[in-house]
């Protein structure tokens, strides 16, 4: 297992469980304040669909929440994740969809693909890693689109940052300039943002073309 943020991965190795609990039923998690998982699921799974993608590089996949929606629809996947417990979780759900998804115990310092997936996906990773820079430049190495949620900065987040903080687990709000910015410097586009309400933004980002080049033309 390799990490630069050992204690990321021991929060969520330690309450794997719990946190995957969250996705058993949606309206408790939706009492619950914590609708905007399954939101940024379902964007995420449009938006692959709307790109027609056939690979998919699912980064701290935790416990496999996307395997089934993806799998169903003809996608492979890979996830990978460091934290063992949450990998065994995902690796029970992938055996659901024999040659459709492979787990690998592993954090996103490792990835060193270069085009090997269509879309690179981090739901709820960004908001963990203080170099986000450094993130979406390996997920964007990978695949030509990167989708990713982000917090907000705000007093959910601080509140947040308090809690984990504790556990030595930073947590980071990005505005949607702040997310522009991030595009920018890796010479990526923003090409959707989607609103996740109290809980932040689901962001696209894809290559950025050169003028001279023009768009894709697929
Ligand atoms: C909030 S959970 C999200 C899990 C899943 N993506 C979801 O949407 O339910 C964050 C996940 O990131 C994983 N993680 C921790 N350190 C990581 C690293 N260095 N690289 C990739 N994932 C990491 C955690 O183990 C955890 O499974």
């Amino acid at each position: 297992m390799t990490t630069s943020q050992p204690d990321f991965e021991t929060y969520f190795h330690e309450r794997a469980s719990r946190f995957a609990a969250f996705y058993r039923s949606e309206p408790v998690a939706r009492l619950l304040g914590r609708g905007p998982l399954f939101d940024r699921l379902r964007g995420t799974v449009a938006l692959v669909a709307d790109l027609g993608a056939r690979r998919v590089l699912d980064v701290g996949c935790g416990s496999g929440p996307l395997f089934a929606p993806l799998a169903r629809r003809g996608v492979h996947v890979v996830g990978i994740d460091p934290a063992r417990a949450m990998v065994a979780m995902a690796s029970r759900e992938a055996s659901r969809y024999p040659g459709m998804v492979r787990v690998e115990e592993r954090g996103w310092e490792t990835i060193e693909d270069e085009d090997a997936y269509d879309v690179a996906v981090a739901l709820g990773v960004f908001d963990y890693v203080g170099d986000a820079a450094a993130l979406l430049e390996r997920m964007a190495r990978a695949a030509p689109h990167v989708i990713g949620s982000f917090p907000s900065p705000g007093v959910r987040t601080q509140l947040r940052r308090v809690r984990y903080g504790r556990r030595g687990v930073g947590v980071y709000g990005r505005s949607r300039a702040d997310l522009v910015g991030l595009a920018a410097a890796g010479a990526l586009d923003v090409a959707d943002l989607i609103a996740l309400g109290r809980a932040g933004h689901l962001a696209h980002f894809s290559r950025a073309h050169s003028p001279e080049t023009g768009p894709p033309s697929s």
